[in-house]
């Protein structure tokens, strides 16, 4: 199979939290872009910002808000300052299989809202962005992605199911409002039931296809989740523990629609005396280090970090193989935690994707064994400059 180079050929972002503006140009031959600089230079920001150019929220998951620049200083550390945020705007030229296209994205008033442009047109669909541009990520945040809060782990799932398709995201969304009006509507006291009843619907409706395409990536990627990377990268196994998810494996998708339908209603009682209900926004998965069989939540952090990265790898080269592809790959101080001999292992294997890697970290010497073969930023106080990294 030929592979198409997916990669982004420029970079201008205005007002983008500590970058006034950046116009970053990039090599026409995708190699990996390798960002270093002290803490707080401006390395995660400029990643965040790649990370808007596709469907969902971003990175961090920050507030649209929270992302425009505060040019005050005292508004950024001290809560009483106040200063209205910026309008921010994020834009790139993109070379995917398909062809080149000019994105971008930002907000208008410093609202919530999105605005999205695809070659000089506004949309209001993220799934349109998602069309021209997929990404992957990890960042430090999800180190110890295996001990802490769900809601983490299934953004990373979530992410993973979106890198395959951009349609998540809109679904994503849709169960959302549903859940929230349904939530208020009994946490108020309002038990209208025809209005309930259609809540309900749209809930599980979006519930069960989101439950459902977590499935099926985890169903695709199978495969390469079984072959480590090398035989010193742990292969994991991925089990989903969402109730729907569950359901769904015994069931037919519409059996499993109308028992959750049904038992949304049954507890809604329940849910307005100040109960919870689970379904696909409490979803979770569990993995195993299958060469030691022993919980990723019990490995050390170095561990867990190369157990994300094989699952990473496993979707790349999934959508390698079915569609001749792979998303965009962020990876946020990608050298931290891992040793010399899986750091360079790692980097052989990215250098051989056809999609551009970004990379952090905040020393230039990890990276070393990358000269020549990436092209490498010096970051310092937000400015960017090409470094030749011998
Ligand atoms: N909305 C914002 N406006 C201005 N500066 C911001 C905003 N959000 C974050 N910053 C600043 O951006 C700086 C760089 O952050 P980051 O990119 O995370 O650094 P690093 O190089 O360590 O990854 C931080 O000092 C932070 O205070
Ligand atoms: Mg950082």
């Amino acid at each position: 199979m030929i592979f198409s180079k997916t990669g982004l050929l420029n970079l201008r972002l205005t007002n983008f939290r500590s970058y006034a503006y950046l116009d970053m140009k990039l090599d026409e031959s995708f190699t990996p872009v390798v960002l270093t600089g002290y803490n707080g230079a401006g390395k995660t920001n400029v990643l965040e910002a790649v990370s808007f150019l596709t469907a969902g929220k971003g990175l961090r998951s920050a507030r649209l808000s929270d992302v425009g620049r505060r040019s005050n200083p005292e508004a950024l550390y001290n809560a009483d300052v106040m200063q209205l945020p910026e309008r921010w705007s994020v834009s790139a030229r993109v070379q995917n299989k398909d062809g080149l296209y000019q994105i971008g994205t930002g907000t208008v008033d410093g609202s919530e809202r999105r605005q999205i442009r695809i070659d000089g047109k506004n949309t209001s669909k993220q799934s349109d962005l998602g069309r021209i541009l997929r990404c992957l990520w990890l960042t430090p945040a999800q180190d110890r992605l295996f001990c802490g809060d769900p809601q983490a782990r299934r953004r990373f799932l979530d992410r993973l199911v979106q890198a395959f398709d951009a349609t998540h995201a809109t679904r994503l969304t849709e169960y959302n409002n549903a859940f929230k009006q349904w939530s208020c509507l009994l946490r108020e006291g309002r038990f209208d039931d025809r209005w309930l009843s259609g809540l309900e619907m749209q809930m599980a409706t979006y519930g069960v296809a989101i439950a459902a395409s977590r499935i099926d990536v985890i169903e695709r990627i199978s495969h390469y989740l079984a072959q480590p990377i090398s035989s010193v990268f742990p292969t994991p196994d991925v089990v989903l523990t969402g109730v729907v998810e569950q359901s769904l494996l015994i069931k037919s998708a519409l059996q499993a629609e109308e028992d959750f339908a049904s038992s949304l209603k049954r507890m809604r009682k329940i849910y307005a005396d100040g109960g919870s209900i689970a379904g696909p926004h409490t979803a979770d998965f569990k993995v195993i280090h299958a060469q030691k069989g022993i919980d990723a939540a019990l490995c050390s952090t170095g561990e867990q970090k190369a157990l994300l990265l094989s699952i990473i790898l496993a979707e790349m080269k999934t959508q390698l193989q079915e569609q001749g592809v792979c998303p965009l790959l962020l990876l946020d101080e990608v050298t931290a935690h891992l040793d010399s001999n899986r750091r360079h292992i790692l980097f052989d294997i990215l250098t051989d994707l056809p999609t551009q890697v970004w990379m952090t970290g905040t020393d230039s010497e990890n990276f070393v064994y990358l000269a020549e073969k990436a092209q490498f930023f010096d970051v310092r106080e937000s400015n960017l400059s090409l470094q030749n990294v011998a």
